[in-house]
Protein backbone atom coordinates (compact mmCIF):
# COMPACT_ATOMS: atom_id res chain seq x y z
CA UNK A 1 0.00 0.00 0.00
CA UNK A 2 1.83 3.20 -0.93
CA UNK A 3 1.39 6.36 0.80
CA UNK A 4 3.99 8.28 -1.15
CA UNK A 5 2.36 11.64 -2.84
CA UNK A 6 3.75 14.28 -4.97
CA UNK A 7 3.69 18.10 -4.80
CA UNK A 8 4.44 19.25 -8.13
CA UNK A 9 8.44 18.11 -8.56
CA UNK A 10 8.49 16.97 -4.72
CA UNK A 11 8.10 13.75 -3.71
CA UNK A 12 7.04 13.19 -0.22
CA UNK A 13 7.06 9.47 1.65
CA UNK A 14 3.49 9.79 2.75
CA UNK A 15 1.13 12.63 2.48
CA UNK A 16 1.90 13.56 6.26
CA UNK A 17 3.64 17.28 6.81
CA UNK A 18 3.89 19.26 9.95
CA UNK A 19 1.85 22.42 9.99
CA UNK A 20 3.57 25.61 10.88
CA UNK A 21 3.79 26.35 14.46
CA UNK A 22 3.90 23.89 15.99
CA UNK A 23 7.12 21.94 17.26
CA UNK A 24 9.38 23.57 14.42
CA UNK A 25 11.25 26.09 16.36
CA UNK A 26 14.46 24.39 16.35
CA UNK A 27 16.35 21.90 13.92
CA UNK A 28 16.22 19.11 16.41
CA UNK A 29 12.56 19.68 17.22
CA UNK A 30 11.42 18.92 13.46
CA UNK A 31 14.35 16.29 12.89
CA UNK A 32 12.72 14.28 15.68
CA UNK A 33 9.90 13.33 13.35
CA UNK A 34 11.11 11.44 10.65
CA UNK A 35 8.32 9.38 10.06
CA UNK A 36 6.62 13.00 8.48
CA UNK A 37 6.51 13.10 4.92
CA UNK A 38 7.81 16.78 4.83
CA UNK A 39 7.98 19.45 7.75
CA UNK A 40 7.37 23.46 7.26
CA UNK A 41 9.01 25.43 9.56
CA UNK A 42 7.99 28.25 12.11
CA UNK A 43 6.98 31.30 9.94
CA UNK A 44 10.19 33.69 9.67
CA UNK A 45 10.23 37.20 9.09
CA UNK A 46 13.04 39.24 8.14
CA UNK A 47 13.75 40.81 11.35
CA UNK A 48 13.44 38.78 15.15
CA UNK A 49 9.85 39.79 16.52
CA UNK A 50 9.09 38.61 20.08
CA UNK A 51 5.05 38.32 19.22
CA UNK A 52 2.43 38.76 21.98
CA UNK A 53 2.64 38.66 25.82
CA UNK A 54 0.63 36.03 27.93
CA UNK A 55 -1.61 34.65 27.60
CA UNK A 56 -0.68 33.35 24.00
CA UNK A 57 -2.53 30.08 23.94
CA UNK A 58 -5.76 28.97 25.43
CA UNK A 59 -7.11 25.11 25.43
CA UNK A 60 -10.71 25.45 24.47
CA UNK A 61 -13.61 22.68 23.93
CA UNK A 62 -12.55 21.76 20.36
CA UNK A 63 -9.27 23.06 19.65
CA UNK A 64 -6.76 25.63 20.72
CA UNK A 65 -6.95 29.26 20.39
CA UNK A 66 -3.44 31.19 20.12
CA UNK A 67 -2.34 34.69 19.24
CA UNK A 68 1.63 34.28 19.58
CA UNK A 69 2.28 37.27 17.11
CA UNK A 70 4.38 35.69 14.67
CA UNK A 71 7.68 35.64 17.14
CA UNK A 72 10.90 33.98 15.53
CA UNK A 73 14.47 34.83 15.78
CA UNK A 74 14.46 36.29 12.53
CA UNK A 75 15.52 34.72 8.79
CA UNK A 76 19.51 34.80 9.61
CA UNK A 77 19.09 33.20 12.74
CA UNK A 78 16.83 31.00 11.75
CA UNK A 79 18.80 29.50 8.55
CA UNK A 80 21.92 29.07 10.72
CA UNK A 81 19.71 27.00 12.93
CA UNK A 82 18.88 24.68 9.89
CA UNK A 83 21.97 24.23 7.58
CA UNK A 84 22.87 21.03 7.34
CA UNK A 85 19.55 19.43 8.33
CA UNK A 86 18.56 15.79 7.54
CA UNK A 87 14.69 16.44 7.11
CA UNK A 88 13.76 14.51 3.88
CA UNK A 89 11.56 17.59 2.75
CA UNK A 90 11.63 20.83 4.64
CA UNK A 91 9.22 23.32 3.64
CA UNK A 92 10.36 26.59 4.59
CA UNK A 93 7.41 29.39 5.71
CA UNK A 94 7.75 33.50 5.65
CA UNK A 95 5.99 36.30 6.62
CA UNK A 96 6.81 39.96 5.80
CA UNK A 97 5.02 43.54 5.69
CA UNK A 98 5.89 44.18 2.57
CA UNK A 99 7.12 42.90 -0.79
CA UNK A 100 10.85 43.84 0.04
CA UNK A 101 10.39 41.93 3.27
CA UNK A 102 8.61 38.76 2.34
CA UNK A 103 11.15 38.89 -0.89
CA UNK A 104 14.50 38.87 1.49
CA UNK A 105 13.04 36.60 3.93
CA UNK A 106 12.32 33.69 1.09
CA UNK A 107 15.56 34.37 -0.60
CA UNK A 108 17.53 33.36 2.83
CA UNK A 109 15.04 30.67 3.29
CA UNK A 110 15.17 29.12 -0.16
CA UNK A 111 18.60 28.55 0.78
CA UNK A 112 17.92 25.24 3.57
CA UNK A 113 14.40 24.93 2.20
CA UNK A 114 13.17 22.27 -0.26
CA UNK A 115 10.02 24.51 -1.34
CA UNK A 116 8.56 28.23 0.60
CA UNK A 117 5.55 28.42 2.14
CA UNK A 118 4.47 32.22 1.65
CA UNK A 119 2.32 32.96 4.77
CA UNK A 120 -0.38 35.12 4.08
CA UNK A 121 -2.68 34.07 6.23
CA UNK A 122 -1.99 34.51 10.12
CA UNK A 123 -5.45 36.18 11.59
CA UNK A 124 -4.23 37.67 14.47
CA UNK A 125 -0.76 40.13 13.42
CA UNK A 126 -2.00 42.96 11.66
CA UNK A 127 -0.47 44.39 7.76
CA UNK A 128 1.21 40.41 8.36
CA UNK A 129 -0.20 37.30 7.38
CA UNK A 130 -4.07 38.16 6.64
CA UNK A 131 -3.77 41.59 6.38
CA UNK A 132 -1.81 41.39 2.95
CA UNK A 133 -4.29 43.09 0.94
CA UNK A 134 -5.91 40.35 -1.98
CA UNK A 135 -4.68 43.26 -4.79
CA UNK A 136 -0.91 42.86 -3.42
CA UNK A 137 -0.41 38.69 -3.43
CA UNK A 138 -0.49 38.53 -7.23
CA UNK A 139 2.95 40.50 -7.70
CA UNK A 140 4.04 39.41 -4.47
CA UNK A 141 3.98 35.83 -5.46
CA UNK A 142 5.40 36.50 -8.50
CA UNK A 143 8.46 38.68 -7.02
CA UNK A 144 9.49 35.75 -4.68
CA UNK A 145 9.07 33.55 -7.62
CA UNK A 146 11.54 35.63 -9.68
CA UNK A 147 14.40 35.29 -7.00
CA UNK A 148 14.20 31.36 -6.14
CA UNK A 149 14.17 27.97 -7.89
CA UNK A 150 12.41 26.25 -5.57
CA UNK A 151 8.50 25.67 -5.69
CA UNK A 152 6.79 28.23 -3.88
CA UNK A 153 3.28 27.57 -1.54
CA UNK A 154 0.93 30.23 -0.70
CA UNK A 155 -1.23 29.36 2.89
CA UNK A 156 -4.52 31.26 2.62
CA UNK A 157 -7.09 31.42 5.42
CA UNK A 158 -10.62 30.87 5.00
CA UNK A 159 -11.97 34.28 4.44
CA UNK A 160 -12.00 35.18 0.47
CA UNK A 161 -9.98 31.97 0.06
CA UNK A 162 -11.32 31.40 -3.74
CA UNK A 163 -10.65 35.50 -4.46
CA UNK A 164 -6.89 34.95 -2.86
CA UNK A 165 -6.39 32.16 -4.53
CA UNK A 166 -7.14 33.40 -7.88
CA UNK A 167 -4.34 36.03 -7.20
CA UNK A 168 -1.55 33.65 -5.63
CA UNK A 169 -1.94 31.36 -9.00
CA UNK A 170 -1.46 35.00 -11.37
CA UNK A 171 1.29 35.12 -9.69
CA UNK A 172 2.64 31.87 -10.41
CA UNK A 173 1.79 29.76 -7.63
CA UNK A 174 3.43 26.38 -7.23
CA UNK A 175 1.11 25.52 -4.60
CA UNK A 176 -1.79 26.47 -2.68
CA UNK A 177 -2.16 25.58 1.43
CA UNK A 178 -5.47 25.87 3.16
CA UNK A 179 -6.29 26.71 5.98
CA UNK A 180 -4.94 28.78 8.76
CA UNK A 181 -6.11 29.37 11.91
CA UNK A 182 -9.70 31.10 11.84
CA UNK A 183 -10.03 34.02 13.40
CA UNK A 184 -11.72 33.99 17.29
CA UNK A 185 -11.42 35.39 20.59
CA UNK A 186 -12.73 34.33 24.27
CA UNK A 187 -13.91 35.91 27.00
CA UNK A 188 -13.65 35.38 30.98
CA UNK A 189 -16.61 36.05 32.16
CA UNK A 190 -15.08 36.81 36.00
CA UNK A 191 -13.03 39.33 34.67
CA UNK A 192 -15.55 40.60 31.57
CA UNK A 193 -11.72 40.42 29.87
CA UNK A 194 -10.49 38.68 26.36
CA UNK A 195 -8.46 36.15 27.58
CA UNK A 196 -5.84 36.01 25.37
CA UNK A 197 -3.32 39.21 25.90
CA UNK A 198 -3.66 40.06 22.16
CA UNK A 199 -7.61 39.78 22.69
CA UNK A 200 -8.26 38.02 19.35
CA UNK A 201 -6.52 35.07 18.06
CA UNK A 202 -6.78 32.18 15.54
CA UNK A 203 -8.64 29.01 16.40
CA UNK A 204 -7.13 25.60 15.56
CA UNK A 205 -8.27 21.79 15.80
CA UNK A 206 -11.50 19.62 15.02
CA UNK A 207 -13.90 22.20 15.32
CA UNK A 208 -11.99 23.86 11.96
CA UNK A 209 -12.09 20.48 10.03
CA UNK A 210 -14.87 21.25 8.00
CA UNK A 211 -13.86 24.74 7.46
CA UNK A 212 -10.79 23.36 5.99
CA UNK A 213 -12.39 20.70 4.19
CA UNK A 214 -14.67 22.65 2.44
CA UNK A 215 -12.06 25.46 1.23
CA UNK A 216 -9.69 22.82 -0.36
CA UNK A 217 -12.93 21.48 -2.52
CA UNK A 218 -13.31 24.68 -3.60
CA UNK A 219 -9.64 25.45 -4.64
CA UNK A 220 -9.14 22.49 -6.02
CA UNK A 221 -12.37 22.52 -8.37
CA UNK A 222 -10.87 26.22 -9.37
CA UNK A 223 -7.39 25.32 -9.84
CA UNK A 224 -5.48 22.30 -11.05
CA UNK A 225 -2.40 22.56 -8.97
CA UNK A 226 -1.62 20.56 -5.84
CA UNK A 227 -3.20 21.94 -2.87
CA UNK A 228 -2.43 21.14 0.72
CA UNK A 229 -4.78 20.62 3.50
CA UNK A 230 -4.54 22.00 6.68
CA UNK A 231 -6.95 22.11 10.07
CA UNK A 232 -8.66 19.69 11.83
CA UNK A 233 -6.82 16.50 10.82
CA UNK A 234 -6.38 14.12 13.59
CA UNK A 235 -6.85 10.90 12.37
CA UNK A 236 -6.47 8.69 9.37
CA UNK A 237 -10.01 9.25 8.11
CA UNK A 238 -10.01 13.03 8.26
CA UNK A 239 -6.61 12.79 6.02
CA UNK A 240 -8.70 10.77 3.45
CA UNK A 241 -11.46 13.20 4.06
CA UNK A 242 -9.13 16.22 3.00
CA UNK A 243 -7.65 13.93 0.11
CA UNK A 244 -11.00 12.90 -1.07
CA UNK A 245 -11.51 17.08 -1.31
CA UNK A 246 -8.75 17.24 -3.48
CA UNK A 247 -5.66 17.66 -1.29
CA UNK A 248 -2.52 16.14 -1.84
CA UNK A 249 -0.68 15.94 1.05
CA UNK A 250 -2.32 17.19 4.55
CA UNK A 251 -0.44 19.07 7.15
CA UNK A 252 -1.12 18.72 10.93
CA UNK A 253 -0.60 20.06 14.25
CA UNK A 254 -3.16 19.29 16.76
CA UNK A 255 -2.91 15.85 15.81
CA UNK A 256 0.59 16.12 17.37
CA UNK A 257 -0.94 18.14 20.07
CA UNK A 258 -3.43 15.73 20.80
CA UNK A 259 -1.77 12.83 19.69
CA UNK A 260 2.05 13.46 21.24
CA UNK A 261 4.67 12.53 18.89
CA UNK A 262 3.61 9.09 17.86
CA UNK A 263 0.88 10.14 15.93
CA UNK A 264 2.28 10.49 12.26
CA UNK A 265 3.18 6.79 12.47
CA UNK A 266 -0.23 5.42 13.69
CA UNK A 267 -1.99 7.66 11.23
CA UNK A 268 0.37 6.32 8.51
CA UNK A 269 -0.81 2.66 9.37
CA UNK A 270 -4.44 3.58 9.35
CA UNK A 271 -4.37 4.77 6.35
CA UNK A 272 -2.15 1.70 4.38
CA UNK A 273 -5.47 -0.42 6.54
CA UNK A 274 -7.82 1.33 4.89
CA UNK A 275 -6.36 1.33 1.42
CA UNK A 276 -5.97 -2.23 1.84
CA UNK A 277 -9.36 -3.01 3.00
CA UNK A 278 -10.67 -0.61 0.47
CA UNK A 279 -8.55 -2.79 -2.42
CA UNK A 280 -6.74 0.53 -3.16
CA UNK A 281 -3.00 0.42 -4.11
CA UNK A 282 -1.93 4.01 -3.48
CA UNK A 283 -3.14 6.84 -1.67
CA UNK A 284 -2.81 9.52 -4.73
CA UNK A 285 -6.10 7.47 -6.08
CA UNK A 286 -8.41 8.70 -4.17
CA UNK A 287 -7.02 12.47 -4.05
CA UNK A 288 -9.88 14.72 -5.11
CA UNK A 289 -12.77 11.44 -5.06
CA UNK A 290 -15.20 14.06 -3.95
CA UNK A 291 -15.13 16.36 -6.41
CA UNK A 292 -17.88 16.38 -8.91
CA UNK A 293 -17.63 14.76 -12.17
CA UNK A 294 -14.72 12.60 -10.64
CA UNK A 295 -15.04 9.83 -12.69
CA UNK A 296 -12.57 7.49 -10.50
C1 LIG B 1 0.51 27.73 18.47
C2 LIG B 1 0.32 27.84 16.98
C3 LIG B 1 1.22 28.58 16.24
C4 LIG B 1 1.07 28.69 14.85
N1 LIG B 1 1.97 29.40 14.12
C5 LIG B 1 1.85 29.47 12.76
C6 LIG B 1 2.82 30.14 11.97
O1 LIG B 1 3.83 30.65 12.46
N2 LIG B 1 2.61 30.20 10.62
C7 LIG B 1 1.52 29.63 10.00
O2 LIG B 1 1.39 29.69 8.77
N3 LIG B 1 0.59 28.96 10.74
C8 LIG B 1 0.74 28.87 12.08
N4 LIG B 1 -0.20 28.18 12.82
C9 LIG B 1 -1.35 27.58 12.13
C10 LIG B 1 -1.10 26.11 11.77
O3 LIG B 1 -0.03 25.98 10.86
C11 LIG B 1 -2.37 25.47 11.16
O4 LIG B 1 -2.73 26.17 9.97
C12 LIG B 1 -3.54 25.48 12.13
O5 LIG B 1 -3.09 25.22 13.44
C13 LIG B 1 -4.60 24.45 11.75
O6 LIG B 1 -4.08 23.14 11.78
P1 LIG B 1 -4.26 22.14 13.03
O7 LIG B 1 -5.69 22.18 13.46
O8 LIG B 1 -3.83 20.80 12.51
O9 LIG B 1 -3.33 22.62 14.12
C14 LIG B 1 -0.04 28.05 14.20
C15 LIG B 1 -0.93 27.29 14.97
C16 LIG B 1 -0.77 27.17 16.34
C17 LIG B 1 -1.74 26.34 17.14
Amino acid sequence: MCLATTLGPLTLKNPLILCSGVLDMTRKSMEHLPEAGGVVTKSVGREERLGYGNPSVVEMEHGLLNAMGLPNPGVDAYVEEMRGHAIEVLIGSVFGEDQASFVQAAVKMATVAHALELNMSCPHAGSYGAGVPTQAISSLVSAVKKEVKVPVFVKLGAENIRERAEAAVAGGADGLVAINTVRAMAIDVETGQPILANRIGGYSGPAIKPIGVRCVYELAQDHSLPVIGVGGATTARDVLEYVMAGSSAVQMGSALHYGGKTAFRRICDDLRSWLREHHIKSITEVIGRALPNNNL
